[in-house]
């Protein structure tokens, strides 16, 4: 793949709310996980520690864990996106930090703890397999119920697993809506 198609591949990745409950005719769920497992594996972090965790809910424990979030969800309005989540998504990648693999790090250099870990690792492996799952064909949107997930995944995953983001996906349905940019020129500079 040449580097101007990586890019074109980031430049039309897009939120898509609205989908169905499939993968497209020619998508595996193994190919979905390769590609997640892929990003968890190969975005750096710091000192290596790799630190990312993910699985991928689909069937039955996709519906249950969206069932969870919506209940706890006190207003009507609040419910609308967790339950489009549930009932119209195929699956959700949820994708975690191991607690216990930043400590082996934080453990030996306290002082680097918030300078080496900000979430730009996990961030990396969320937008790019957001990215790699656009190009199979897929629409996602990324969400954030991080605690409530994380209280629907209990016993399912380590304790130390802290959710950071849901990207939940399916066949797309229509088209994104409209996006704006700001004017914000990327300068070179030199002396
Ligand atoms: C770090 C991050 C957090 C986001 N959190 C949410 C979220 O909690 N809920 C949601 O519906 N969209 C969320 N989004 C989607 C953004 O609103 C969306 O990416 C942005 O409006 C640009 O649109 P695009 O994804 O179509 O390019 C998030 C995106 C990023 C990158």
């Amino acid at each position: 793949m040449s580097a101007q198609n990586i890019v074109k591949a980031f430049t039309a990745r897009r939120t898509q709310y609205q989908l169905s409950k499939a993968l497209p005719a020619d998508v595996t769920i193994e190919q979905v996980q390769s590609i997640v497992q892929d990003f968890v594996k190969h975005v750096p972090t710091s000192f290596n520690s790799q630190t990312i965790r993910a699985v991928i809910l689909t069937g039955a424990l996709h519906e249950s864990v969206w069932q969870s979030v919506v209940e706890a969800i006190p207003t009507e309005y609040g419910k609308k996106r967790p339950t489009s989540a549930k009932e119209e998504a195929y699956g959700t990648v949820v994708f975690f930090d191991d607690d216990e693999a930043i400590k082996t790090i934080t453990d030996k250099f306290p002082a680097y703890f918030n300078a080496v870990f900000p979430p730009t690792s996990n961030g990396a492996a969320q937008i790019g397999t957001w990215t790699v799952l656009s190009e199979l064909g897929l629409g996602g949107h990324l969400q954030h119920y991080n605690g409530l997930v994380e209280k629907a995944l209990a016993g399912k995953v380590p304790e130390s697993w802290r959710v950071q983001a849901q990207l939940v996906f399916g066949v797309p349905v229509g088209t994104p809506a409209e996006k704006e940019f700001i004017d914000n020129e990327v300068k070179v500079l030199s002396e």
